[in-house]
């Protein structure tokens, strides 16, 4: 049994990537792991040429990435959320996955997961819920493929303003937009995936609770 896990975060080793390989771990299968940016994948053409090949006509990385997420038994899916959204890269590597969905529905009955990393702190009410709308565009993905969602990870990341080197100074700054007008870059800091236990613990719950489930199939 095999567990594909992709990320469309583009910072190297990034919290979202090294949550995601925790996820992997702990099922204590067979994994892989995909680092979106190392491949060219572009968004659907919705011009319905995959419906009676399952293949799409696009000659990219594209074709390739949906050919292993069919072999795969189970899919963790892990991204981030400029602009309150699910990044590029993750969306366009899901909209790529609809030449497995006619006829056959490859995906459908496998396990899968979300994780999503956002920089909006949480209970906030004053700003967008960054990281649900991440997690519910990968979750409504798998809804809609009859797949069996089986959890979520959620990690607190850096709003880019924290490593710019202008964070103090520039008016268009988020750490003061997502923090409050007192908030400095030494204030906040850079958090890490490590240090939120809630996290890390979401992750391994994640993990076992793909391997169980593919277990008891
Ligand atoms: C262009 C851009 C826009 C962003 N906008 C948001 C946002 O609207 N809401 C949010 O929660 N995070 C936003 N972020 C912060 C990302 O969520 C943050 O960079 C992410 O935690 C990085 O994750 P990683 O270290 O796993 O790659 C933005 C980041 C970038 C680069």
């Amino acid at each position: 049994m095999k567990v594909l896990g992709v990320s469309g975060s583009p910072i190297k080793n990034s919290n979202t990537d090294r949550a995601l390989k925790l996820a992997l771990e702990s099922t204590g299968l067979e994994t892989e792991f995909i680092k979106l940016k190392d491949y060219t994948v572009e968004p659907c053409r919705a011009c319905l040429g995959c419906v009676k090949t399952n293949k799409c006509v696009i000659k990219d990385d594209g074709i390739m990435l949906a050919e292993k997420t069919k072999e795969a038994d189970a899919l963790i899916v892990a991204g981030f959320a400029p602009y309150s959204s699910l990044d590029a890269r993750t969306k366009a590597f899901i909209e790529r996955l609809y030449p497995l969905r006619h006829i056959h529905g490859y995906m459908a009955g496998k396990p899968g997961g979300a994780i999503i990393t956002c920089a909006v702190p949480s209970g906030s009410e004053m700003l967008p819920p960054a990281c649900d709308f991440g997690v519910n565009a990968i979750k409504f993905y798998m809804m809609e493929e009859g797949m069996e969602f089986v959890g979520e990870v959620r990690i607190m990341g850096n709003v880019p303003c924290i490593k710019c080197g202008h964070g103090d100074e520039c008016k268009m700054s988020g750490v003061k937009m997502l923090y409050g007008p007192d908030a400095t870059v030494a204030s906040v800091g850079v958090g890490t995936f490590e240090e939120q236990p809630e996290s890390v613990a979401a992750a391994i719950k994640l993990g076992k609770g793909i391997a169980d489930k593919l277990k008891s199939k």
